[in-house]
């Protein structure tokens, strides 16, 4: 007779009726005695088996009452179609093999654990339903942002990892010793990407990040993933509506192929339902407004409270950045994520093209603002692409000429008008998943008090 084929367990509703072989690890089992109910995890999926004393031989019943959690098994048995539950699937097991046993006990058992002590770990962590269902988001996401591009004409062009020079403030720079030179780990492929869009005309780069920030908090890594389209004679106005475009596809394609996983995350699918073209575009100012008239209400609510620190809730001073509860509040104001554009020049990186029609010095960018609170996803906007500007802008920051000089031969050679952004993918996971810190999003997070596993 032909040995039943191996099969993931993903595909037992194509083989209903027969006997198959199924290879991975023990996810849980339980025992009545005479029969015992083993949960085989391949990566796949979780196919549940059934192993009677009478269908394997006494050694292969004993195995399977001793096997621990985590240990690599092998399983033959034919597949069963749940008689009331379609979809549902069963495997009589006419065989079972143990291929390794574990060293101990397998150290992530199903009891609660903290959080410390599941990132110690991650390699064993990633596993776990949740973690699995969560990775399986983020390929999606990747998936559909590929698509997205490589649909829309775009020419990918991978962007170094060593640089010579700051892309986004010297504040933030990992350096590393580059054969007795100063290096920097990228912060953004996106000066190299300005010169592949006068190559390519559509061009984007997808790679990690790095930066050096010493902050701890829920959305910052020190090694992130950023998808950076740059397109050629593009301005402010089509950069917001390819953000708001790649969102959409991101979107519409997780809830395609990715509900199982939402379920298993415990994601309110309504709220991404929402997520419809279009999308609000408001200007800087107007987020302002939207923070005073929150904070005149927090000083109404102090003043009726007798709280006086509330009371004294001061104006959001126009010119400053937002710090993350000023994102959660503006964008608390909309069920779909929001594009905050023209933000003063003065808080945003060298390269943003000045906007002349407003003296008071504001960059031609924008911000999209996920909703429920998961802030800033996207940044980016239309470059300066007038020579004199830039040197200007270059020599204000303070960042050394002579490392962008190939830069301002973008400016020298043909200068045209360009736009782009970069969006974050761990940010956009953690939206997606509606997940609190972005540490669960990648598969090896790398913070600023974590570098292993
Ligand atoms: O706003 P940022 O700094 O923009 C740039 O780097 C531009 N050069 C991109 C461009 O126009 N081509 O970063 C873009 C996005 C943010 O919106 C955020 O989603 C993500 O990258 N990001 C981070 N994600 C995790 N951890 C960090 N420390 C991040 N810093 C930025
Ligand atoms: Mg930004």
């Amino acid at each position: 007779m032909e040995a039943p084929p191996i099969v993931p367990t993903s595909a037992l509703g194509s083989n209903v009726g027969k006997r198959v072989t199924l290879r991975g690890w023990l996810y849980a089992r339980r025992s009545s005695g005479k029969i015992h109910f083993i949960e085989l995890r391949d990566g796949f999926g979780i196919a549940s088996c059934v192993a009677g004393k009478k269908d394997i031989t006494p050694e292969e019943f004993e195995a399977a009452d001793k096997v621990t959690q985590e240990s690599a098994i092998e399983v033959t048995g034919d597949v069963k179609e749940h008689p009331k539950k379609p979809g549902v699937y069963e495997v009589v097991l006419a065989s079972f093999k143990l291929l390794a046993p574990t060293a101990g006990e397998y150290p992530i058992s199903p009891k609660e654990h903290g959080t410390d002590f599941l990132m110690d770990h991650r390699h064993l962590w990633l596993r776990s339903k949740r973690q699995h269902a969560i990775m399986r988001v983020r390929h999606t996401i990747i998936g559909a942002i590929r698509d997205f591009f490589d649909d829309g004409g775009f020419t990918l062009i991978d962007a170094p990892v060593f640089t010579p020079n700051a892309c986004e403030g010297t504040s933030t720079l990992f350096e590393t010793d580059y054969h007795g030179e100063k290096a920097y780990l990228t912060q953004s492929g996106q000066l190299y990407m300005e010169a592949a869009a006068a190559a390519f005309g559509k061009a984007y780069c997808f790679g990690p990040t790095f930066r050096a920030e010493k902050s701890k908090t829920r959305r910052h890594l020190a090694e992130f993933w950023m998808v950076e389209p740059e397109v050629a004679f593009m301005d402010l106005e089509g950069d917001m509506e390819l953000a708001q475009g790649l969102l959409c596809a991101i979107v519409d394609r997780v809830l395609d192929k990715r509900r199982e996983e939402l379920k298993i995350i415990e994601r309110d699918v309504t709220k991404l339902e929402n997520v419809k073209a279009p999308f609000p575009r408001i200007h800087y100012d107007e987020a302002v407004k939207i923070l005073n008239e929150h904070r005149a209400a927090k000083r109404e609510e102090g003043a009726a409270k007798g709280d006086a620190e509330m009371a004294a809730t001061p104006d959001f001073p126009w010119g400053e950045d937002f710090g993350a509860e000023d994102e959660t509040v503006i964008s608390n104001r909309y069920d779909r994520p929001v594009m905050v554009h023209h933000y003063p020049a003065a808080i945003k990186a060298f390269y943003m093209k000045r906007d002349l029609t407003d003296p008071r010095g504001v960059a031609c960018c924008v911000d999209v603002l996920a909703p429920e609170g998961y802030g800033e996803v996207i940044g980016g906007g239309q470059r300066e692409d007038d020579l004199d500007t830039l040197l200007k802008a270059i020599d204000h920051h303070k960042l050394p000429m002579s490392a962008f000089e190939w830069y301002l031969d973008l400016r020298r050679y043909g200068s045209f008008p360009h736009a782009g952004f970069g969006l974050g993918i761990e940010r956009s996971v953690a939206w997606i998943c509606g997940l609190s810190h972005v540490r669960e999003t990648i598969p090896f997070p790398r913070m600023m008090n974590r570098l292993s596993p």
